[in-house]
This record gives structure tokens, sequence and C-alpha cells, in this order.
């Protein structure tokens, strides 16, 4: 029984770019298994658009905001491209690991795990509910109020802040 515990997890995403509420669920996931790896996925993310940052820079900035809150050495990140449940069985984790937000989330969420299962039945998904003050929180609103100049340091850690002024100055 025992050898069949999950003792690696991936908490998969776009991550474009990482978020305050990314992080409350990656901390949440490190609090519960003993192994986390973020897979940062090269393609193009639930609505099938570009990226605002490319795949290196999202992986960096992920890198550093775990270094920013003091769990970078514990907590690996590493790209993917392809299937998520191929990425799983590559590194052997056996679980994934998602926030709920709010509802909204609920269905693409239910749609995404009954057909990871079905490809991959071993692999378990595992949702974590995303801390109240972060319920709000999605890369794409950070985008869209750092696009329009405004201080978004309370959403996201400060490398990540700079990395958006730096970008919407360009
Ligand atoms: O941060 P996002 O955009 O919500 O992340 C979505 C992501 C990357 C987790 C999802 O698109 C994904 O798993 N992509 C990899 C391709 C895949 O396995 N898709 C599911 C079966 S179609």
């Amino acid at each position: 029984m025992g050898a069949n515990k999950i003792d690696h997890v991936v908490i998969p995403g776009t991550f474009d770019p990482v978020t305050y509420g990314h992080l409350d669920v990656i901390e949440r996931a490190w609090r519960l298994f003993p192994k986390v790896t973020v897979g940062v996925a090269a393609s193009r993310g639930k609505r099938g658009v570009g990226t605002a940052f490319t795949l290196d820079e999202r992986v960096a900035m992920l890198r550093d905001a775990l270094d920013y809150e003091g769990i970078g050495d514990e907590v690996e990140v590493l790209p993917f491209e392809g299937l998520l449940v191929d990425f799983c069985r590559e590194i052997g984790a056996r679980g994934v690991v998602k926030g709920l937000r709010a509802m909204t989330d609920f269905e693409y969420e239910l749609q995404q795990s009954a057909l990871n299962t079905r490809l991959a039945p071993e692999i378990e998904s595992v949702y974590v509910m995303s801390a109240s003050e972060y319920g709000f929180v999605s890369s794409s609103i950070v985008r869209e109020l750092a696009s329009f100049g405004s201080d978004v340091r309370f959403l996201v850690p400060p490398n990540v802040a700079a990395e958006l002024r730096d970008h919407y100055a360009k």
C-alpha cells in the first residue's frame, strides 16, 4: 500500500506571469506532498492565444519568485511541451495539483481532469481552494492592469512587477 502513495506532484500552468495566486497554490502543494515540480507549459494555455512572456522568461520569473518566497531550493521548475500526462510520466510524478478559484474554473478543470484520467488513470488530479484574497487574481488581469501602467505589486512578487514594467514600457 505504502508504495502507492503519491510522493511527487506537478503543478502545471502557463504562468504568464506567475501571480501570488499561483504561489499560494504552490505553497499548499509543497506542504502536502514530499516533492513538487512546477511544470511550465510551452504551449498556449487554455485560451489558445500566444503568451506575453517567452517560455524561458516564464520559467526564470517563477524560479526568482520561489526564491523570494523562500522555497526555491525545494520546488523545481521545469518547462514542458506536449501533454501534461506525458510530462508527469517522464519525471515520475503521479499527481497533478491545481487551484480552484471559483465556479468558473470548475467546468474547465472537470473536463481537464476527466480527460487526463482517461489518458493516464494512474495520475491523480488534486484540487486546492485558492485563498479568498487571491480568488480574483489571474495572469490575464495582472497583464491588463500592467499594460495600463497600474502598480501590480499587490498581485505579483517584486521581480514579476519589474518584468511587467519593462515588458509594457517597450
Ligand atoms: O495556466 P493555465 O493556462 O490554466 O494552464 C493550462 C495547462 C497548461 C495546465 C493546460 O493547458 C495543459 O495541461 N496543457 C498541456 C497539454 C495538455 O495536456 N492538455 C490537456 C489535454 S488536451
